[in-house]
């Protein structure tokens, strides 16, 4: 055979020897191999991540196909409807024709492959990088446990980009948080927001450490990140997975399924205040809640938007009967966006009677929406109902994009364990599955909590707090596991 990928007499005296019948046998082959040549040179599932675009291997096949005059009749990619099924998996059709086929066929294409073998290599590497998607992402390890259960959280995003093939993640490290405070006086940069903004995510392990005031280590990173990035949104879910513990009686494992959307942005966190006559009998302290129309009207519009696409009741939170003008103001804006959504079945609780019906009856909550404040408490006792805080993670959302969003798991740098591979990584990549979703790959983001569940249920590999002996550093492991079977 010749190397310039024409063909040669002898392949010619074959060609000239084929009917009808060999060319569909050879067009069968054709496709398998291609199958097997891009699984080959790029791991399984290959084919339809390059037919997501039109597929360099493809044109490289038709081309081949092209120059050697095979018959491009059954040519469609299956990404288009042509002969193999969508398994990849051989069809009756390609079967039967493959029971007729003469090995000497096969032998030849094989050989053109092989000849085809760097070219194809080549540019199929050329095409994968130019579609394949990078996500950017910033990490901010922070305190204690953060950096710990954050290797583990990276370990499976990671595995995942590969498994998947379509993406990868880059990941920078910032050594912010308290040490950094006590070497600068700062928790980040002074430029830190200017250095994240060009991030696509930032990945936040926790913050604080006994030696820092708590106020200043959220003040001077957590909070500025959020109000400086617009986050408006808080995404919780609270889900009892099988298999976690739950310290309620009598409610069952699918009771407990809602998702806390809370807002980020304003509210009681604003930060609005002074400390008046300070060191005097007379000594106070003010504290403003800041509720703008702006502010509320987006966070209750993206629960009425969530509960409506995902055809799921809403229930506000709120405090309308003590705070007067702001919770009042919440509760109408509740209201006059509800009119917009006539379909969202709603609710309206107050915070302390919706705490006990957390406790009492959390099935009757599915889309929850709230305040900075309640939101933060509802949802500890949320992670509380849940399985603990080792498996409670937290988006804050920029939905525009204009910013980048940040995940984090929703529990602190647990000073009483960091640094002796006890603490549990789970809320980390439960956060690693938020990311996924808020990417867009909303599938591996559900295939991330079935892995969980399944850790859960198999109990194999679990850390203390759940039971189990298994280390830090071991579940990022035990996790890509269970994905790849
Ligand atoms: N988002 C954040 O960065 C964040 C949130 C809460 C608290 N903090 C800070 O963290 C520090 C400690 O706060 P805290 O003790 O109130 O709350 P914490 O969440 O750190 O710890 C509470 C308890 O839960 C346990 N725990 C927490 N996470 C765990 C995990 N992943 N696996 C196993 N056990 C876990 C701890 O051992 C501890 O007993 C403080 O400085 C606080 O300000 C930070």
């Amino acid at each position: 055979m010749s190397h310039s990928g024409a063909m040669s007499n002898d392949d010619n005296a074959v060609m000239a020897n084929s009917d009808k019948q060999n060319e569909v046998i050879i067009d069968a082959q054709f496709l398998r191999l291609s199958f097997r040549w891009a699984e080959s040179l790029f791991g399984k599932g290959a084919p339809f991540i390059l037919g997501r675009e039109e597929s360099a291997l493809w044109k490289a096949n038709k081309e081949l196909c092209e120059n050697n005059r095979y018959s491009m009749r059954r040519m469609n990619p299956p990404w288009q409807g042509g002969g193999v099924s969508h398994s990849g998996a051989m069809s009756n059709d390609d079967n039967t024709a493959m029971a007729d086929s003469d090995k000497q066929n096969e032998a030849i294409i094989d050989a053109q492959f092989l000849r085809y073998k760097d070219v194809l290599q080549k540019r199929c590497a050329e095409r994968k990088a130019s579609v394949m998607q990078t996500y950017k992402i910033a990490v901010i390890a922070g305190d204690g446990i953060g950096p710990e259960v954050i290797s583990e959280g990276k370990k499976v995003l990671e595995g995942i980009a590969g498994l998947d093939g379509g993406f990868r993640a880059e990941f920078t490290d910032f050594p912010w948080g308290c040490d950094y405070y006590l070497k600068t006086g700062r928790m980040m940069e002074e430029n830190g927001l200017e250095k994240l903004k060009g991030f696509d995510a930032i990945y936040l392990g926790a913050v604080g450490y006994p030696g820092v005031p708590d106020n200043v280590s959220l003040g001077g990173l957590l909070l500025e990140i959020r109000r400086g990035f617009d986050e408006y949104i808080n995404l919780r879910p609270v889900k009892l997975l099988k298999g976690a513990p739950c310290p309620l009686k009598d409610v069952r494992q699918e009771d407990i399924d809602m998702i806390v959307v809370r807002e980020n942005s304003e509210g009681e966190y604003a930060n609005v205040g002074a400390r008046l006559f300070p060191g005097t009998p007379q000594e106070m302290a003010l504290q403003t809640g800041v509720f703008s129309r702006k502010g509320c009207e987006r966070v209750i519009r993206y629960a009425y938007e969530l509960a409506k696409r995902e055809h799921k009741t809403l229930t506000s939170i709120s405090k309308g009967n003590a705070l007067g003008y702001s919770m009042v103001f919440w509760d109408q804006i509740f209201k006059e966006v509800g009119e917009e959504y006539p379909e969202v079945e709603t609710s309206s609780l107050l915070v302390d009677a919706a705490s006990m019906f957390f406790v009492k009856n959390p099935g009757r909550f599915q889309v929850v929406v709230t305040s900075n404040l309640f939101g933060d408490i509802l949802t500890d006792l949320g992670a509380a109902i849940a399985g603990g805080m080792g498996l409670a993670a937290g988006a804050n959302l920029n939905p525009e994009k204009t910013f980048p969003s940040m995940f984090e798991p929703i529990h602190g740098s647990a000073p009483d364990i960091a640094g002796k591979g006890l603490a549990n990584p789970l809320a980390a990549i439960w956060s690693v599955s938020q990311m996924l979703d808020f990417f867009g790959h909303e599938d591996w983001g559900r295939r991330v909590i079935d892995a969980i569940e399944t850790l859960l249920v198999e109990k194999k590999t679990l850390t203390p707090d759940l039971g189990g002996r298994a280390k830090t550093s071991d579940i990022g492991e035990a996790i890509l596991e269970i994905l790849r079977h």
